[in-house]
C-alpha cells in the first residue's frame, strides 16, 4: 500500500500500522509525545482518505468537532489505508 505525506513524498505502508508508525519507519517527523497511547494529542495531522474510519474515543476527547469534520486526526489512532494523503502539522 502507499501513503502520501504532503508535500510530495509517498511512501509504502503495512495494511495494520498506524499513520504515525508508517511516518516514523519512514523518517517523517510527527510529534508524539505520548509515544501513540493516545493521551497528548501532539500527533494531530490532517488525512484525506480515510472517511470510513471510526473516530477513536481518544479522539473525541482531544480534537474538537470542527477539526474532526475538517479530516484532522490523530496519527496514532489511524490504520493506514491505501492512498491515504496525510498533512503533518508544522
Ligand atoms: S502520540 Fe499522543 S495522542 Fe498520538
Amino acid at each position: 500500500m502507499k501513503m502520501s505525506f504532503i508535500p510530495g513524498t509517498d511512501v509504502v505502508v503495512q495494511e495494520n500500522q498506524t499513520v504515525l508508525q508508517a511516518a516514523l519507519d519512514n523518517g517523517m517527523h510527527i510529534q508524539h509525545t505520548c509515544n501513540g497511547q493516545g493521551s497528548c494529542g501532539t500527533c494531530k495531522v490532517r488525512i484525506l482518505g480515510d472517511e470510513n474510519q471510526r473516530v477513536s474515543q481518544s479522539e473525541k476527547q482531544l480534537l474538537s468537532e470542527h477539526d474532526i469534520k475538517m479530516g484532522y486526526r490523530l496519527a496514532c489512532q489511524v490504520q493506514c489505508n491505501d492512498n491515504m494523503e496525510v498533512h503533518p502539522q508544522h
